[in-house]
């Protein structure tokens, strides 16, 4: 899809590590001691021992993921997130954040706290195979005035312009397209609040103005989006 652009996903985790081990050192100079950005770094540049073949990330995603993720990657838990059609890049920052216990949740801690850099690797790039997969039809019919609201809010706020016209993503931003309401909702306000932080400042900069009332909209359009509307004039 147009804007996006072709990226070594060898860069990735030394990416992640060069900029998160700098906000961890300014950030939290007391803990300077638990990150490991050398050894991040290092695998990174490839000179870590290979990683594991592929095929063991299936399985392990299958042991380890699924129960909560969804076999195919689309979790049917409100407040787990549908991993399919995440970008590697994308999933390889978060996964990051939660190892080094920046980005905070007791589930996601646990399973993050042992992974070394050739598992963040392997599982993002595992997750980055899963094609997209939509919404089951929703239950009730959706409110096409909140439908309208929330793609105005979208246009004033410029959520398309890094997230894509079809809100799918790509490189180191999320698709929210058809996203479970409630993890948007969540994850809005934690940025909102600072509780979620980000892996740059982007997503704080994009809603720290945004009235929480705002974010709820557009937790519920992105999640019952379908793609974009033909454009009037036509
Ligand atoms: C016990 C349930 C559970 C298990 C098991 C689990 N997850 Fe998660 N995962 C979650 C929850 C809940 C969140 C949302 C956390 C939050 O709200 O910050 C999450 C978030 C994530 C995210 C961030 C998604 C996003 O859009 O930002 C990734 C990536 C992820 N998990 C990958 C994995 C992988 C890989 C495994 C297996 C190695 C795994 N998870 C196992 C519950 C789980
Ligand atoms: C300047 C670019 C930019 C803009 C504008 C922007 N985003 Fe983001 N968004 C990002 C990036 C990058 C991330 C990844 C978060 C991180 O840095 O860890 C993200 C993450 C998110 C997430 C978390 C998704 C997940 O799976 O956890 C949501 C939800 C989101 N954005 C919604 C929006 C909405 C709604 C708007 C418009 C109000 C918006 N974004 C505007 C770049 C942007």
């Amino acid at each position: 899809m147009a804007g996006r652009r072709p990226y070594p996903a060898s860069c990735a985790v030394a990416l992640a590590a060069a900029l998160l081990a700098c906000a961890a050192a300014a950030q939290q100079p007391k803990k300077a001691g638990t990150a490991r950005p050398a050894s991040a770094a290092a695998a990174g540049t490839g000179g870590a021992a290979s990683p594991a073949p592929a095929a063991d990330y299936a399985q392990r995603f299958a042991a380890q993921c699924a129960s909560c993720h969804g076999a195919n990657g689309r979790s049917d838990v409100p407040g787990t997130p549908v991993l399919a059609g995440q970008p590697s890049f994308y999933v390889i920052t978060q996964l990051f954040l939660f190892r080094e216990g920046r980005r905070d949740n007791e589930a996601m801690t646990a399973v993050a706290k042992g992974f070394t850099d050739n598992d963040l690797r392997g599982f993002s790039d595992y997750i980055g195979t899963l094609p997209p997969v939509p919404a089951p039809p929703p239950s009730a019919p959706t409110d096409e005035a909140r439908m309208r609201q929330g793609q105005e809010l979208a246009q004033q706020h410029k959520c398309f312009f890094c997230h894509g016209f079809d809100l799918s993503g790509g490189q180191q931003v999320p698709r929210i397209a058809q996203q479970h309401e409630e993890y948007l909702r969540a994850s809005l306000q934690g940025f909102r609040t600072g509780r979620r932080p980000g892996y740059t400042q982007a997503m704080i900069g994009a809603v720290s103005r945004i009235p929480a009332q705002d974010l709820d909209t557009l937790a519920y359009f992105a999640a019952h989006f379908t793609g974009p509307t033909p454009t009037p004039t036509r």
